[in-house]
């Protein structure tokens, strides 16, 4: 296992669409994750897409039970999901900060779907398809979207709403 580092935005590697995996359960697939979750866990991070770390495969892990990064927000169970299918389950949108690995020191108000449903395959292939909302249908909107070269800035609609988190959120 190993600590990865975790590319910035400006890397062209970050704007790709990353590809379908099309066989699971393998000691390469295996040990990627524990890698994801050893970097993802030492930047305190709530998320981590597999093209964060240069692996442009559709695989993304999320979820934490307490996060410095985000103290206010709920529990999200641990998921690794792979080539994830996202579904709006109502057009209702809202507004909230977002953060990314790949963004260090920054934050920005992003408008996501407030209700989703998204399926998908684990890590050894089975099934997975939930029905979330608030934070976690955003945090999932998030790293699905760096499968698709998509980093959060790209969607801020009020670049007002984009700062660094230390100017943003005073102690
Ligand atoms: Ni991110």
């Amino acid at each position: 296992m190993a600590i990865r580092p975790i590319l910035k935005m400006g890397d062209p590697l970050l704007f790709e669409e990353a590809k379908r995996v099309v066989v699971f359960d393998t000691p390469e697939l295996h040990t990627l994750i524990q890698d994801m979750i050893e970097t993802m866990q030492s930047a305190d991070g709530a998320g981590l897409a597999a093209p964060q770390i240069g692996e442009g495969i559709q695989l993304v892990i999320f979820g934490f039970e307490k996060n410095a990064r985000y103290p206010d927000e709920d529990e999200i169970p641990f998921t690794v999901l792979i080539n994830p299918e996202i579904t709006a389950i109502e057009d209702d949108m809202e507004d909230g900060w977002e953060g990314c690995l790949s963004v260090p020191g920054m934050r920005g108000v992003v408008p996501r779907y407030t209700r989703i449903n998204y399926q998908g395959k684990n890590q050894f292939g089975e099934l997975i398809n939930r029905d979330v909302e608030g934070f976690h249908a955003r945090v999932v909107q998030h790293e699905c979207d760096h499968l698709f070269g998509i980093l959060y800035p790209m969607r801020i609609k009020d670049m007002k709403l984009f700062g660094f988190h230390d100017t943003l959120f005073p102690e």
